[in-house]
């Protein structure tokens, strides 16, 4: 993610320039927009903006048509991130204090609300009424599956017999489809037929499950410094990421007696219990199978891709970023 094209930095710089141009810094009152201001400026990836950015580019010379469902789609996505934070009790993003922390629980869920509701006025700047009426229905009932793959990966927290196909339909629902919807969005952006759309929705949704992979491996095995985020949250919150469920499986019998004991050790032991379960992953080799089907998932995402845009040189920049993402570390 370090280099970017020139079209990739002339793209970003749109996005910040319509981020900024929302207003938030100058909104009343202070309190519930500063949080907001304070979450875009610290920028993340932006990888949601991009693909609807390059989505549009793929099928057209005017990407800047699909500026406005980029803008709300990543101001939806940060909007997740404050409820996501408070849900998940992590403390840090994008290497400072997460808006809970910083302010309080209330700030999180208020200024959180405010976002959602300011992702769709950024959706009022799609210019022709016949797309807005194709991009709001779509929107909608993304937004609704986020909040049910949210509710899902809270509910498995709790849960021991949690499946893989259970874990993999729950990072598509809160991951996926958003990464599905940036793309489908920013064709629909400049006209193209339904069938393309739903294509590049599904290229989005086989690289949102490599995405959130990702994410899941380097929350044991990244950088805190690079990630931004601290390392061990999944592990101490429980969660059910396939890193655990293949571990679960893979173990022998006694050492997945172990594995679940330390699973219950309480939040004061919490750095012993992250050094013990990664203890167990490195002895079933967790990272070598999730990178395979990182991978996997990847390749999949190219070769629909391939099969949407045959023009190999059109597709460039797209699968750059797709390939460059599958390396990230953060
Ligand atoms: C974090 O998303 C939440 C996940 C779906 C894993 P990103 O990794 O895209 O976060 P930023 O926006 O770059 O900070
Ligand atoms: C992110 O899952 C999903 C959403 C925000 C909807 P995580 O809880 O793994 O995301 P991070 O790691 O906190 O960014
Ligand atoms: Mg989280
Ligand atoms: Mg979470
Ligand atoms: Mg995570």
């Amino acid at each position: 993610m370090n280099q970017h094209t020139p079209l990739r930095a002339e793209m970003l710089s749109a996005i910040e320039l319509s981020l900024q141009q929302r207003g938030f810094a100058h909104k009343t009152p202070e309190q519930l927009f500063a949080p907001i201001d304070y979450t875009l400026r610290l920028g993340g990836k932006r990888i949601r903006p991009l693909l609807s950015l390059l989505a549009a580019h793929l099928l057209s010379e005017s990407w800047r048509e699909a500026l406005p469902v980029a803008t709300a789609v990543e101001i939806f996505h940060n909007f997740t991130l404050l409820h996501d934070d408070l849900m998940d009790r992590s403390p840090l993003r994008r290497g400072q204090p997460t808006v809970y922390c910083r302010w309080d629980d209330n700030t999180a869920i208020l200024s959180g609300d405010a976002m959602c509701i300011e992702a769709y006025r950024a959706l009022e700047g799609v210019a022709r009424g016949e797309i807005l009426a194709q991009v709001l229905p779509r929107f909608s009932a993304v937004a609704l599956e986020v909040c049910q793959g949210q509710q899902y990966d809270m509910n498995f927290e709790r849960r021991d017999d949690v499946s893989v196909d259970e874990y993999l339909e729950m990072i598509r629902l809160k991951t996926s489809v958003l990464i599905g919807l940036a793309l489908e969005l920013g064709a629909m952006s400049v006209g193209a037929d339904e069938e393309i759309c739903h294509r590049l929705y599904q290229v989005g949704e086989s690289l949102g499950l490599a995405f959130q992979l990702q994410d899941d491996l380097l929350d044991v095995y990244g950088d805190e410094a690079t990630f931004g985020k601290p390392v061990g949250t999944d592990i101490a919150n429980a969660k059910k990421t396939l890193l655990l469920l293949y571990t679960q499986a893979q173990l022998p019998v006694d050492q997945r007696h172990e594995l679940a004991q330390l699973l219950c050790l309480p939040p004061e032991r919490n750095a012993e219990r992250i050094e013990r379960v990664r203890a167990l992953y490195d002895r079933v080799g967790v990272r070598s199978y999730a990178e395979g089907l990182i991978e996997d998932y990847t390749r999949r995402a190219l070769e629909r891709l391939a099969s949407v845009v045959p023009d190999e040189a059109r597709r460039a920049e797209l699968e750059d970023l797709f390939r460059s993402l599958m390396h990230r570390n953060s």
